[in-house]
């Protein structure tokens, strides 16, 4: 593992070479540094970088080597390698920097959907629910929801209502249809690859163009066992997320063949969405993302060794969803709140237990790795009381 993204993700991170360029009057920042990159929590898609952690990494990245080559409104520098390097990883001939997901799923819908202008999507999807109809208001797109309650739509439900809107009065073209997997609202469940493949057939076949929202697709390879490159294959366009698994401050990739992504930053310009400086946002992900599979299946080793060690506490209730990724579930019984704050002081953060269930939604990312399993259970356990 690379020594720099090694001591991020372990704990060990000597900060002793920033904190020797700092002034002396910030001594008083000596103790807080020794707290620093020591946190697990059980609630984020990354590290859960602090403000401080971030800047650290950010200066070590800048002091070693070349340092960080810096972008041009969002071209050039440490931003084309980074479209070079995920073009590369999801096996597609382009890839471009976009400041937000958000605005990586419009502008690749609005893009792939052209004249035809009807969009399926998941009904409990990020671009349906959390996206302020952006695609509807700023592009024109009709989005018609699909599978609402569920994970995913399966191909007859797709292909009735493309049929459907064929057969309408004023016959209606569907454009394109956009996928989430995992998906952000269904506690992370992941669409049944089978499946997609044969939306993709079916799709192709139509002549409608398929979008993948895959902010989390690094996560995907580990439990279903087929590649990014897999994924990806069945999409003309795949957008992940760079600051959820790579800790970045914001941004993400969107990727396609050549002819969609040549000349896209005009239209990423045209929605305010090429940052004058992009290298700051990003730079702090680079180092993460050759590692993040190899991680992410360490964290769930450490994790299911986790599992089974609270599972003998007969106090702890854990559950795993059937399709799942990287959320299982934890009820503890006793009083949810004093047990969340106790844990919290020895540095193990949760998220708030469900008001409804009780249950804490526990989220797997590598900062499990920096502590065992057994000290982990010893502190959640410590935490309950006696
Ligand atoms: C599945 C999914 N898609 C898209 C987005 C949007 O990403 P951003 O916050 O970078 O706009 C998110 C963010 O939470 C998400 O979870």
């Amino acid at each position: 593992m690379d020594r720099r993204r090694f001591l991020a993700v372990s704990g060990a991170m000597a900060v002793a070479p920033a904190l020797a360029q700092a002034p002396t009057a910030a001594v008083a920042g000596a103790n807080a540094d020794e707290a620093l990159f020591k946190a697990v929590n059980f609630y984020d898609d990354g590290l859960g970088l602090s403000s401080r952690e971030y800047a650290v990494l950010l200066e070590r990245m800048s002091s070693t080597g070349t340092g960080i080559a810096a972008d041009n409104y969002s071209n050039g520098g440490l931003i084309a390698e980074l479209e070079s390097r995920f073009a590369q990883k999801l096996g597609k001939a382009a890839a471009m920097f976009v400041p937000t997901g958000t605005l990586a799923n419009h502008l690749a819908l609005r893009k792939l959907a052209g004249a035809d202008r009807r969009v399926l999507v998941q009904a409990e999807s990020h671009f349906y629910n959390d996206s302020g109809d952006c695609g509807d208001i700023l592009s024109g797109l009709n989005l018609v929801p699909l599978a609402e309650g569920r994970t995913m739509f399966t191909v007859d439900e797709a292909a009735a209502w493309v049929d459907r809107s064929a057969g309408g009065r004023v016959p209606i073209k569907v454009g394109a249809i956009s996928v989430e997997s995992p998906v952000r609202r269904r506690d992370h469940e992941m669409a049944d690859y089978d499946e997609l493949v044969r939306l993709s057939r079916y799709a192709r076949g139509a002549g409608i163009r398929l979008h993948l929202d895959g902010a989390r697709l690094f996560n995907l390879p580990y439990h279903s066992g087929r590649s990014l490159q897999d994924y990806a294959s069945l999409f003309d366009t795949v957008f992940v997320s760079l600051w959820k698994h790579f800790n970045g401050a914001s941004g993400a990739i969107l990727a396609g063949d050549k002819d969609f992504i040549d000349g896209l930053y005009h239209t990423r310009r045209m929605f305010g969405g090429s940052l004058p400086q992009a290298w700051p946002a990003v730079a702090v992900a680079a180092q993460f993302v050759d590692g993040y599979e190899a991680d992410y299946a360490r964290a769930w080793q450490a994790t299911d060794r986790l599992i089974a060690l609270l599972g003998r506490d007969r106090r702890f209730k854990l559950r795993k969803l059937p399709a799942g990724t990287s959320r299982y579930f934890m009820a503890v019984t006793g009083d949810a709140a004093a047990f969340r704050d106790r844990a919290r002081a020895q540095g193990l953060l949760l998220s708030r237990p469900h008001p409804q269930t009780g249950e804490f939604a526990m989220q797997v990312n590598p900062s499990v790795l920096r502590t065992s399993p057994e000290t982990i259970a010893q502190g959640l356990s410590a935490a309950l009381g006696a």
